[in-house]
């Protein structure tokens, strides 16, 4: 049975990638705070030793955007040099460690979808923090992936889907930024893709299955038109529609500047591994029915 060590206890994409690892039968440790914390990089080296994983996922972060223009150090602690860290441990054990990283290492400036090999150009401490993750896991191994993902959504933590639904049960309108667009990408569709590729790197030292891979869900929206489509697949499920009113985002001022275009093209990903995301669209249904359907919303916190 392949082991897997994920970083993260109770975040989206651990708790996806925990889900589907019991499913398939593969075991999964997760490590996490209290007992690790990435920011002690000291904390770490133990709990992988002790897990004897055969790949490792690196997926926690800090991914409080906002905050981490005011934690700068914090957040480069947690998103730089920790990853970096692990890869170090990766490649002392000889095994592959694969690496959640952002759509905000992009400035998003570009026309079109962000290719893999398009220059990296943050414009948020988080986005610095996340590419310098990147960067030191490079520099430590060859033996990696890394994977650039957005607008992560699923039953589980914090996301704009739960955000949206609790703001319904308070409100009848919401002002939601347009001028962004991205690809929302859900969390259990994600685990299914990162597990997959993860089995293939444990066992195939194909160098063309290593380096950087974009990890979206199919088809792009704007933040407005996603929120819709949460009231509207809401309602549909017997649930609170909600009038969306859509806004700029200098309408909207935040501490961290976003990108405007988040989109990334999956194709390197669908030639290189066989492997694609479902539409957005199709996910999101899968989400609500879970949160509305199965009455989730209240019991995830
Ligand atoms: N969410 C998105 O829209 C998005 C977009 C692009 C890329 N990503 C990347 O995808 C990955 C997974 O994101 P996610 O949405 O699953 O994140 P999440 O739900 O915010 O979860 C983050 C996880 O990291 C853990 N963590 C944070 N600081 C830690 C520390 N000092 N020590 C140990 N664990 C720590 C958290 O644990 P606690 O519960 O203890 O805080 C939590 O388990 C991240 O690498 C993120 O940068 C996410």
């Amino acid at each position: 049975m392949m082991r897997v060590l994920v970083t993260g206890k109770h975040g989206q994409v651990d708790t996806a990638l925990q889900g589907l690892g019991d499913q398939l039968g593969l075991e999964i440790i997760r490590i996490g705070r209290p007992e690790v914390d990435l920011a002690q990089t000291d904390t770490m080296e133990d709990a992988v030793r002790a897990a004897r994983p055969d790949v490792i996922i690196s997926s926690a972060a800090y991914t409080a955007v906002d905050k981490a223009e005011a934690e700068p150090e914090l957040a480069q602690a947690i998103n730089g040099e920790a990853p970096g860290e692990l890869a170090r441990l990766a490649k002392e054990l000889n095994i592959p460690i694969l690496h959640l990283s952002t759509d905000y290492v992009f400035a998003g400036d570009k026309d079109g979808a962000y290719e893999e090999t398009d220059l990296p150009a943050p414009v948020s401490v988080y986005g610095k923090t996340k590419l310098s993750g990147e960067e030191q896991i490079a520099a430590q191994t060859d033996n990696h992936v890394i994977l650039r993902t957005a607008w992560v959504f699923s039953p589980y933590g914090n996301n704009f889907v739960k955000t949206m639904l609790r703001l319904a049960e308070s409100r009848d309108e919401v002002n939601v930024v347009a001028d962004q667009h991205g690809c929302p990408t859900y969390a259990p569709d994600m685990a299914r893709v990162i597990l997959a590729m993860a089995q293939q790197v444990a066992i195939d030292d194909d160098p063309t299955l290593r380096g950087i891979f974009h990890l979206t869900g199919q088809g792009e929206t704007t933040w407005a038109q996603f929120a819709e489509a949460i009231f509207e697949g809401s309602a549909n499920r017997g649930g609170k529609w909600v009038q969306v009113n859509p806004i700029a985002t200098t309408d909207y001022p935040t501490p961290a500047k976003r990108p405007a275009n988040s989109r990334l093209s999956g194709e390197k990903l669908d030639q290189t591994y066989g492997l694609v995301l479902d539409p957005w669209r199709i996910s999101l249904d899968s989400c609500l029915d879970r949160l509305i359907t199965q009455g989730n919303l209240v019991k995830d916190g």
